[in-house]
């Protein structure tokens, strides 16, 4: 049985059907991230899960214990989980100390000792804990939130957009920090995440909702290859979709006669998906290789975002990304290789 076990979970608030059936399992110690578009239900989920609310209908078990069986629902503070929101919401009248030991019963030597061991977990100097937090940074503040969802020991951890606030540098160290961290104590982690490469990076499972509802769940490499619709495919990356006949485990289109990712497909007319590093720049012409055109240019550092567009139908557009020191300017007719397979949507 999964540590957690989410089945049929629904909850409406008012006319608005935030969750619409949602099942959804995550192991002992494993990391699930939830992505999707706004308003699609992920922060209801997470406050489902963490008995901030109750679901109309469906069932949570953790552990084999049933948290939550349709309105029935056990009180949050029963639950033992931690959660992390967005801005941290830390108290703001409390050292740094206060907040991550808020609500523990222990005698204050023992409360001092776990604070000073959980500043060291997510690496932040012992020498904070008289700050209060107005006097950190935007990292330390996360820090600061997650040691305090730390030290009540939880068995599932909720993050919810915990690193949104911070600048890319800060996010990636913060977000490695936190999750070695988590991994480490063996803490189940649900992470919802707007950030596509955060959410491929960190993830055992990804979980893909839209409207209310999981569209996919799997490791991420496959859900990034083998996307269930279009909407998932261009939500997880940039990705070029195409008519196709498809036949013999080949697929015809307008960038050649493309092997399938999965062979052993009925022949028919389909829709065809292929990813931007698939395509590179080739030298010459030659056996599938097809003509292309730049149409733009962007620099991006050490890498230039190149809009291409197929010589016999422009109304074929993707973007590749290919070293800065490329050659290449827009106006250019250029030559292009496809390599790998191509999914078939189903
Ligand atoms: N307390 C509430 N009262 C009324 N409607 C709510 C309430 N909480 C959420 N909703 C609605 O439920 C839907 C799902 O909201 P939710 O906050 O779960 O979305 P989300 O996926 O977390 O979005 P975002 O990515 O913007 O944070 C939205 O349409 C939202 O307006
Ligand atoms: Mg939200």
């Amino acid at each position: 049985m999964s540590f957690v076990d989410i089945q049929g979970l629904r909850k409406s608030f008012g006319p608005v059907v935030a969750l619409d059936g949602i099942d959804l399992m995550v192991e002992r110690g494993s990391r699930t991230v939830v992505v999707g578009p706004s308003g699609c239900g992920k922060t209801t989920l997470l406050r489902l899960i963490a008995g901030f609310e109750a679901p109309d209908a469906g069932r949570i078990l953790i552990g084999g214990d049933t948290m939550a069986e349709g309105m029935a629902a056990m009180p949050a503070y029963k639950r033992n989980i931690g959660i992390v929101a967005q801005d941290g919401c830390l108290f703001p009248h409390l050292t740094v100390a206060g907040n991550i030991v808020f609500g523990m019963t222990d005698e204050p030597p023992v409360k001092r000792a776990r604070a000073e061991k959980l500043m060291e977990m997510v690496g932040l100097e012992r020498s904070m804990l008289g700050r209060r937090p107005d006097e950190l940074s935007g990292g330390q503040q996360q820090r600061v939130a997650l040691a305090r969802a730390l030290a009540r020991k939880p068995r599932l951890m909720l993050l919810d957009e915990p690193f949104s606030a911070l600048d890319t540098g800060l996010r990636a160290q913060t977000r490695k920090t936190i999750g070695d961290v988590l991994r480490q104590e063996g803490i189940a982690t649900l992470l919802v995440t707007h950030d596509q490469a955060e959410a491929l990076t960190f993830a055992d499972q990804l979980a893909v909702m839209r409207g209310g509802r999981l569209v996919q769940s799997g490791r991420p490499r496959d859900v990034y290859s083998h996307p269930v619709d279009p909407a998932t495919a261009s939500f997880l990356g940039e990705a070029i979709i195409l008519p196709a006949k498809v036949a013999d485990g080949y697929a015809e289109c307008v960038l050649g006669r493309l092997p399938l990712s999965e062979p052993g497909m009925s022949a028919r007319q389909g829709t065809i998906m292929l990813r931007p590093e698939q395509i590179t720049i080739a030298g010459e012409d030659g056996e599938g290789v097809v003509r292309g055109r730049v149409v733009e240019t962007s620099f991006c550092g050490s890498t230039c975002d190149m809009r291409i567009t197929l010589r016999g139908d422009e109304s074929v557009v993707f973007n590749i990304e290919v070293p800065s020191s490329t050659d290449v300017i827009a106006g250019q007719e250029i030559a292009l290789r496809i390599s790998g397979s191509v999914h078939v949507f189903g």
